[in-house]
């Protein structure tokens, strides 16, 4: 039986579970990228929490936190139907009853890509991964490799603070037209969203490559070429960098990379990767 609430509800809930738990943090608004990531859950551990809260500390002051889509009956109603066990609902009083004094700061490598366009988001996504894993105390979080640079983040925090939790990773899930799902994709038009495409294709057209070097160029036309065709696209980035660190990688590189896309379309931004090994 899937159950849900907040602090109390979740100690009342975690004191009877008997064998290991997984967490899947969300900010909800699930789709059926989410849904994987459950599925996962359900198979590794043998109680299953997933979390839905709206992360203040991670939105910048002219970014979407009020208008970030928010529907949690539609949410338990779908982790009713995936058999999660307990969903973490907290108000926002209850994760932040006060200003955070402490935080914690994602180092160099939350201030480049998405760190870079979003000053602060990465430090605000590991603060409250960090209270989430308290609160929870999962054996295994599960997160998605949809936003690549948050999952090395999250490696990085639980070994550099030995929090004590196995993350576990899922490849990008997409829709049948390629374009990875994001609750965000909801503030698309029809019209941006097939322009959206441009970050699928870019991605297609680099795994075509032979080399790192080929890679990044031909994802960085593609990008290139949908930018003039759309005056509502543009290019944030698109870079080949090292996985594990998000350095970019020098020429000759011979390793595990992943190709990171950013662009606008329209009034949203969109993010897309690929893990590529050479
Ligand atoms: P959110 O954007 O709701 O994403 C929750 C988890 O779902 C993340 O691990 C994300 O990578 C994964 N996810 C989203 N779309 C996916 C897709 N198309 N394929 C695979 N996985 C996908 O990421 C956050 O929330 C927040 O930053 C959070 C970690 C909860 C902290 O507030």
């Amino acid at each position: 039986m899937t159950t849900h609430g907040g602090r109390a509800e979740l100690a009342g809930w975690r004191s009877s579970v008997a064998g290991t738990v997984a967490l899947v943090p969300t900010m909800g608004a699930l789709h059926d990228g989410h849904r994987r990531l459950i599925a996962r859950a359900k198979q590794i551990a043998d109680a299953v929490a997933v979390s839905v809260f709206v992360n203040p500390l991670q939105f910048g002051p002219d970014e979407d936190f009020d208008r970030y889509p928010r529907d949690l009956e539609a949410d338990l109603e779908i982790c009713r139907a995936d058999e999660v066990d307990f969903v973490f609902t907290p108000e926002l009083a209850e994760m932040y009853p006060r200003e955070p004094e402490v935080t914690v700061s994602a180092g160099r490598m939350g201030t480049v890509f998405e760190g870079a366009a979003r000053p602060g988001h990465f430090d605000g996504v590991l603060t409250v991964v960090t209270k989430l894993f308290r609160l929870v105390r999962p054996d295994v979080a599960v997160f998605g490799q949809k936003d690549a640079q948050q999952l090395a983040l999250v490696e990085r925090l639980t070994a550099d603070l030995d929090l004590g939790v196995t993350i576990d990773a899922v490849p990008i899930v997409r829709d049948a037209d390629g374009l990875a799902l994001s609750s965000r994709n909801r503030y698309l038009s029809d019209d941006e969203r097939r322009i959206a495409l441009a970050l699928p294709a870019a991605i297609e057209a680099a795994r075509a490559a032979a080399t790192p070097e080929e890679a990044q160029d031909a994802a960085r036309r593609a990008l290139a070429g949908a930018q003039r065709r759309h005056p509502e696209f543009s290019v944030g980035y698109a870079t080949l960098v090292e996985r594990a660190t998000f350095i970019e990688c020098p020429p000759g590189f011979r390793g595990d990379a992943v190709l990171v896309l950013a662009a606008r379309v329209g009034a949203t931004r969109l993010i897309d990767n690929a893990p590529l090994t050479f």
